[in-house]
């Protein structure tokens, strides 16, 4: 798929993967149509400071609620060059980032908000954009042909915690499991309207949320201990890269393509060292 001249949907578009997937698409000659939850002055001024801030439209959406989401797609449809929405880039999510405890019941208010923005999240992204992208076509009956064209794909956020799940990701990497089953679930369903879908799983990425308390630190040992090569954090443009790719091959459809340098998921004791007392757990 050829970027220029095409719009993409980048939830959680001002964050960091977010924003660098963003100004790679409009380099490509594409939109960046940003939704996120922050308010439109912080959207702005972020804005403003990209090359071609023109390119960019922003909706401030929850995309967790589905008639917001809706009306930001309609309002954004307006406003992008007819028929050029192709696609999403789904990347909005959150962790509880929370202390360890004593019992995995502690747990369960965590659970239902993670998986409500994480897996609820993503099944409502992946269903209105394709609608959206539908709807700049002609009506398609329940039992339609299988649309020739390529009318569009649609790249989600997992992580290498939700291929392989620790214990300190005890609500966040599950909701990301979801985001894998989502992916190849939505790849099939929409495949007839010539939508494609594809997961990404990146590992430690330099975020404004790793460079909370700890975190560093913490993360940089695991990665010490248990990457293969390179042992660093990975910078929001090697993911946007990544993810470019998947938009533009045409035939990357279903796949969960891991960024994370042969990061290996483990809750390790080893050495004599307790991994409840490590300060970070999500
Ligand atoms: N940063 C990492 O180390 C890492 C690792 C693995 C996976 N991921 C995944 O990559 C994706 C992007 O991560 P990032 O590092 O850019 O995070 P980030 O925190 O920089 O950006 C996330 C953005 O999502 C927005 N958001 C949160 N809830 C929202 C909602 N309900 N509606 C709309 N917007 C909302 C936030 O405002 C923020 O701008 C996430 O899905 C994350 O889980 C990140």
């Amino acid at each position: 798929m050829i970027l220029d001249g095409k719009a993409f949907v980048i939830t959680g578009g001002l964050g960091s993967i977010g924003s660098a997937t963003a100004s790679i698409i409009v380099e490509k000659g594409g939109y960046a149509v940003l939704f996120d939850i922050l308010p439109e002055e912080t959207a702005k001024a972020k804005i403003q400071a990209f090359d071609q801030p023109e390119k960019y439209f922003y909706s401030k959406t929850d995309i967790t609620n589905k008639e917001i989401m809706e009306a930001s797609l309609t309002s954004i449809l307006q406003q992008i060059p007819k028929g050029s929405l192709f696609g999403a880039v789904h990347c909005a999510a959150v962790n509880p980032n929370k202390p360890w405890t004593s019992k995995m019941s502690d747990k369960l208010e965590d659970f239902e908000t993670v998986l409500k923005v994480n897996a609820y999240g993503t099944f409502l992204v992946d269903a209105l954009v394709a609608d959206a992208i539908n709807s700049q076509y002609p009506p398609l009956d329940v039992f339609h042909e299988r649309v020739t064209e390529e009318r569009g794909v649609i790249v989600n956020l997992s992580s290498v915690v939700g291929h392989t799940p620790p214990a300190r990701c005890l609500t966040y990497g599950p909701s990301k499991t979801c985001v894998l089953g989502i992916t190849e679930a939505a790849a099939d369903f929409l495949a007839p309207s010539g939508i494609r879908v594809n997961s990404i799983a990146p590992a430690l990425v330099v975020s404004p949320l790793m460079a909370s308390g700890d975190r560093m630190k913490y993360f940089q040992d695991a990665v010490e201990g248990y990457s293969m090569f390179p042992r660093r954090f990975t910078t929001p443009p090697e993911i946007a890269m990544a993810i470019i790719f998947l938009l533009e091959n045409s035939m990357m459809n279903a796949f969960h393509l891991k960024v994370d340098a042969g990061w290996r998921q483990i809750t390790s004791w080893a050495n004599g060292i307790d991994p409840r007392k490590s300060v970070v757990v999500e």
